[in-house]
């Protein structure tokens, strides 16, 4: 979904289009991988270098590793101002499920003007950085429009923005967090319908400016730019501390991907971090420097200071204007570092992060300041000072470090504990424990370097903290020499196309006239019974009516096409998935329990090509099967030793606010239940769609599957039909990894 956005005398950058509402884009030109290709049908040099780099396998992620790459470049004149390392991490937001990312790196590090990347499937390939003048495309601005009514409000000035606020309108500034955590958006409800105001128009919101030894950053600053700034004040020789600035700059530009830092502003994620369910991993460094933020409270004209970090450890969401974090840069003489864990170190959320920070002369610490973030139970998160680990080490000597290093460290992590005794981390209390006293332990290694015992020092680093050699050791197995063109390796012939955004799909298929269109209509739970397809069937044919066709179901399927592991001939189940035993059901009979949530139990056709269409009916009716929802729930001891053993229908857990509960305790109520139960239910799907075409020719069919097994949807359409293997020819078009979602699973759609 990678889009490169310019707006009139700015630089070009890359935005995520899936989570970009269109109206924050006023003014701006959107390129998309299409309009990188020259009007004579050239590709881009960065979408031909990535293909003949061997970067595009099925080539879903090649047009966003394009464009990010282009967005970068671009930039950048063609590559000659950027570092091999910079090219490396500028494609961080960007996910590949199949090349395992080598080829795509070393074509992104193939574009700095000093590289030392060579193309070992092709040396011929030009390496280097590209003409930008020549190859960039002319960027087209859309004509002038005025934004006038509606529920886009643009304000240019601060108090504008206010008065929108008074009459109801909710801020908006990168509008990133809406797309993607739909709990957080503003207030909690969806964005239509709601007035909002745009912040990204108001110049002051966006100004960086240096006060003393202060830097005041407005709250719409892209975390792109305050990046930028950091590197300009170190670059600039006037910091006192230009290695804390870099280390909290690397921290910056290292979360998230650039699409999203591009445009996601401090005051937006500090917003989130307010008393939400949003671990920020902005805020703990940045709280631990002293930051300081100036907030319009609602109805005010005029900002307030407060603490960072008390202000995002308020319960109420905020209804002001954040106007600005103050950051404090740090003197010469502080010792600064940010750590976070999460899933990945990439493109995942921190389960516990930190910032650390300490003034460090003659030996000892003074001034220590260590914010922990963290995510807790009841999808919250909570971000707290370590104020017992704070007064301890600020009480540890050289000396101590030097001669008695484990005793110091078990001293720091008993207060480590005792700081979080209470607070209750999603991932485990001695998961947290562990995690955070390793952070200190790290810190401790940081501030007293050489004096720490030599088999300590390596303490401080992570793995990821060390740069990835330039070149790969990887080579390509050489065949033997035949002496001639044949057996050379090449590139992929559909690889260009794949980066040009024109390779054709199975869902790129022009439908033939008269087609019919399948969608599943699934179970949306596990362990539940299926009784019904009535009202499901009712409300298809009332969506779709005249182009309604039939709704199948497992009574309507022969015998042999009922279990999928006999249909595909399989009576060992694959290595890949186990579940293929005779208990799965190609459609889910009536009175059987579903296995896991999304389990076809309908097949519902209708005339026409509008798959789109019927996907979304077949989605709306999997909403009204009749399912029985047997046994009870067990909710514990939780009603004053009490167990509940009622039958619930509740197929999602919601954590209750805790201002609701204090609201029912305060109106008198008996009875509160905290906490949350579950119920076993998996949700079976594979990231890419899966799609086949069948077209019916002289006495047999032409299956279009997107698998990578074609034999055996072929088979299975032989089982099913009773066609024999000549009568069926199963062709491909493109098709992706998936993990295994192309082997067998494409036949059952087939
Ligand atoms: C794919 C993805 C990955 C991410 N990964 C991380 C990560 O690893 N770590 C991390 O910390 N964050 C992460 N984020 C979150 C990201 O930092 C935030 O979405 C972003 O900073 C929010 O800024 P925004 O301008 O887009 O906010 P918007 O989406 O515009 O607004 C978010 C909320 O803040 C309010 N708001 C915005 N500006 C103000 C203001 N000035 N005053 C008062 N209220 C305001 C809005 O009303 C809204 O309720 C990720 C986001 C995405 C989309
Ligand atoms: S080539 Fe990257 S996901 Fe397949």
């Amino acid at each position: 979904c990678t889009v490169a956005l310019a707006w009139p005398s700015q630089k070009l950058c890359s935005a995520a289009s899936c989570i970009t509402p269109l109206a924050t884009l006023h003014g701006a030109a959107v390129l998309t991988v299409e309009g990188l290709t020259s009007p004579d049908g050239a590709p881009h040099p960065v979408a031909e270098r990535l293909a003949k780099f061997n970067g595009s396998q099925c080539g879903f992620c090649t047009p966003g590793m394009v464009m990010q790459l282009y967005s970068t470049l671009s930039n950048a004149d063609g590559g000659k101002a950027c570092a091999e390392k910079e090219l490396e991490h500028c494609i961080n937001g960007n996910m590949c499920r199949c090349t395992g990312y080598r080829p795509i790196i070393e074509c992104a590090k193939s574009f700095a003007a000093d590289t030392k990347v060579k193309s070992q499937l092709d040396p011929t390939v030009e390496v280097g950085p590209y003409d930008a003048a020549a190859a960039d495309p002319k960027v087209i601005f859309p004509p002038a429009q005025t934004l006038t009514g509606g529920m886009w409000k643009r304000p240019t000035t601060v108090p504008e923005a206010l008065e929108a606020m008074r009459a109801g309108a909710q801020p908006i500034a990168g509008g990133t967090a809406g797309g993607i955590y739909p709990e957080l958006r503003p207030e909690g409800a969806a964005l239509a319908g709601r007035v909002l105001v745009d912040l990204g128009g108001v110049p002051e919101l966006k100004a960086m400016t240096l006060e003393g030894t202060t830097l005041r950053i407005g709250a719409a600053t892209t975390w792109t730019a305050f990046s930028e700034q950091l590197r300009e004040l170190v670059a600039s020789g006037s910091a006192a501390n230009p290695a804390a600035l870099s280390l909290l700059e690397q921290r910056c530009s290292s979360i998230a991907g650039g699409q999203v830092r591009n445009r996601g502003t401090i005051g937006g994620n500090i917003a989130l971090a307010r008393g939400r369910a949003f671990i920020s991993d902005w805020v703990p460094p940045l709280a631990a420097l002293g930051a300081m933020i100036e907030v319009y409270m609602p109805g005010a004209w005029a900002p307030e200071r407060h603490n960072l970090l008390s202000f995002v450890q308020e319960q109420a969401p905020c209804h002001g204007l954040i106007r600005s974090v103050l950051l404090p840069l740090p003197a010469a003489d502080v010792v600064f570092r940010s750590f976070r864990v999460a899933k990945r170190s990439r493109n995942a959320h921190a389960l516990v992060n930190a910032g650390i920070s300490a003034s460090f002369s003659a030996g000892k610490a003074s001034k220590v300041s260590m914010v922990v973030g963290a995510e807790v139970a009841e999808g919250r998160s909570v971000m707290v000072r370590l104020k017992a680990f704070e007064r301890a080490l600020e009480k540890v000597k050289a000396d101590e470090v030097q001669n008695a290093l484990p005793s110091v460290i078990t001293t720091l992590c008993d207060k480590v504990k005792s700081d979080l005794s209470l607070v209750f981390f999603d991932v485990g209390r001695d998961f947290a424990e562990h995690v955070v006293s390793g952070f200190a332990v790290k810190f401790l290694a940081a501030m007293f370097g050489d004096c720490l015992p030599k088999e300590w020092r390596s303490a401080e680093y992570c793995l990821h903290d060390m740069d990835r050699s330039t070149a790969s050791a990887q080579a390509f197995p050489q065949p033997t020499d035949l002496k001639g063109p044949l057996n050379k390796p090449m590139t992929k012939t559909t690889a260009v196309d794949q980066a040009m955004g024109i390779a054709q799909y199975t869902d790129d298929m022009t439908l033939p006239e008269g087609a019919l269109t399948a969608a599943f209509v699934v179970c949306p739970e596990a362990n539940v019974v299926f009784a019904g397809v009535d009202a499901c069937r009712g409300n298809a044919m009332a969506l779709l009516g005249e182009a309604y066709h039939s709704l199948v179901t497992a009574d309507d399927l022969a015998e042999s096409s009922l279990n999928v592991g006999e249909m595909l001939g399989l009576a060992v189940p694959p290595m890949y998935n186990a579940s293929f035993d005779n208990t799965h059901y190609l459609l889910l009979p009536l009175g059987e329990p579903s296995k896991f949530a999304g389990q076809p139990v309908a097949l519902l056709l209708a005339k026409g090509k509008d798959y789109r269409k019927i996907e979304h009916v077949a989605y709306l009716c999997s909403q009204d099967l009749l399912l029985e929802r047997k046994g009870p729930v067990m909710i514990g001891n939780l009603l004053g030793g009490e167990e509940v053993t009622e039958p619930l229908t509740c197929t999602k857990t919601k954590a209750i606010p805790t201002a609701t509960l204090e609201k029912a305790k305060a109106a008198g109520g008996e009875n509160y239940i905290a906490g949350r139960f579950q119920k076993d239910s998996q949700a079976h799907f594979y990231m890419e769609g899966q799609s086949t075409v069948v077209i019916p020719d002289e006495g047999g069919i032409t299956c279009y599957a997107a698998s990578q097994s074609p034999d055996c949807v072929q088979k299975a359409i032989c089982k099913v039909t009773g066609l024999v293997q000549s009568q069926v020819a199963v062709k491909q078009r493109r098709v992706g990894g998936a993990f295994g979602g192309k082997l067998q699973v494409p036949a059952v759609f087939a």
